[in-house]
């Protein structure tokens, strides 16, 4: 396996590849969903570059950049274990250089909705690395996960926009055996602490419930969920949203293919989960 720290060893390493290269941007702190975008394009491509790289630009002052998990080490034996190609693990200073023009303006109407009005800062931080990302790797195809959804959504919406000849593959979400999705974030969590979060992806299935019984008023489906998570005194609900999975509009009558997305404290971690019913 390949590692590359440096921005112009992984283009020289790019422009010898004249098949398809697949990429998967990550954070570290690798789990089995990340596994599954890899396999994924290990699959679908000839040649697979995995990013490790802690965004900066994507946490907010409050937010947790300085706590994020970091497990490089084992984060590299699971890529050598995956037969993956090449890593990327740039600095700061590579990704961000003081020298070069910080002039990146690209925004979609998909960037104030649901995650974007709790955390506003930060699809402009996502869209700004994975865009330089994109320029550095010059991927054929892109990995990304359905726990993510709205991310997906504007990474997809932004690879039409701005014309990059990428094709999005968007893998479905991979959960613990409790059913809880799997995230870096829930390492912030004691493996008992994680059994009780799973308590969201049950409040989201019992949404799917109601609405197969016949449900269909969204403020009725969303208090379902409210009053179950609610029992749970360490977990705060940030967010419910019921939309459209494509405009991200919130609905009032729940319809074929709604993205339920859910945002919710457990004592001071945010998670994030949804499901489209
Ligand atoms: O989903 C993530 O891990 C990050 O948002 C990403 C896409 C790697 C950009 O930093």
């Amino acid at each position: 396996m390949k590692t590359f720290h440096l921005v112009s060893d992984c283009i020289a390493w790019r422009k010898n590849i004249v098949n398809t290269v697949g990429f998967v941007p990550t954070m570290g702190a690798l789990h089995a969903g990340h596994v599954s975008l890899i396999k994924s394009s290990k699959k679908n491509c000839n040649k697979t570059l995995v990013s490790i790289y802690i965004n900066p630009s994507q946490f907010s002052q409050e937010e947790d950049l300085g706590s994020y998990p970091k497990t490089i080490k084992e984060d590299l034996k699971i890529l050598k274990g995956l037969n993956v190609d090449a890593v990327f693990l740039p600095s700061d200073n590579e990704i961000y250089p003081e020298d070069k023009p910080d002039n990146f303006t690209y925004e979609n109407s998909l960037f104030k909705k649901l995650e974007g009005k709790s955390r506003p800062h930060f699809f402009y931080g996502v869209t700004k690395v994975v865009s330089r990302l994109f320029n550095i790797v010059s991927p054929t195809h892109t990995f990304f996960g359905e726990k993510d959804a709205q991310q997906s959504r504007i990474i997809n919406q932004m690879i039409k926009d701005l014309n990059y000849n990428i094709r999005f593959i968007s893998c479905p979400t991979v959960r613990s055996e409790n059913g809880l999705a799997l995230s870096s974030r829930n390492n912030y969590l004691s493996h008992s602490e994680q059994k009780q979060a799973s308590v969201v992806y049950r409040g989201l299935k019992l949404v799917e419930e109601n609405i197969k019984k016949g449900n269909v008023n969204v403020n009725q489906l969303k208090k379902v969920f409210t009053s179950m998570i609610n029992k749970n005194q360490n977990i705060q609900i940030d967010y419910i949203s019921i939309a459209c999975n494509e405009t991200l509009e919130e609905l009032t009558i729940w319809s074929k293919n709604s993205l339920i997305s859910v945002a919710i404290f457990y004592k001071n971690v945010r998670l994030i989960d949804n499901i489209v019913v």
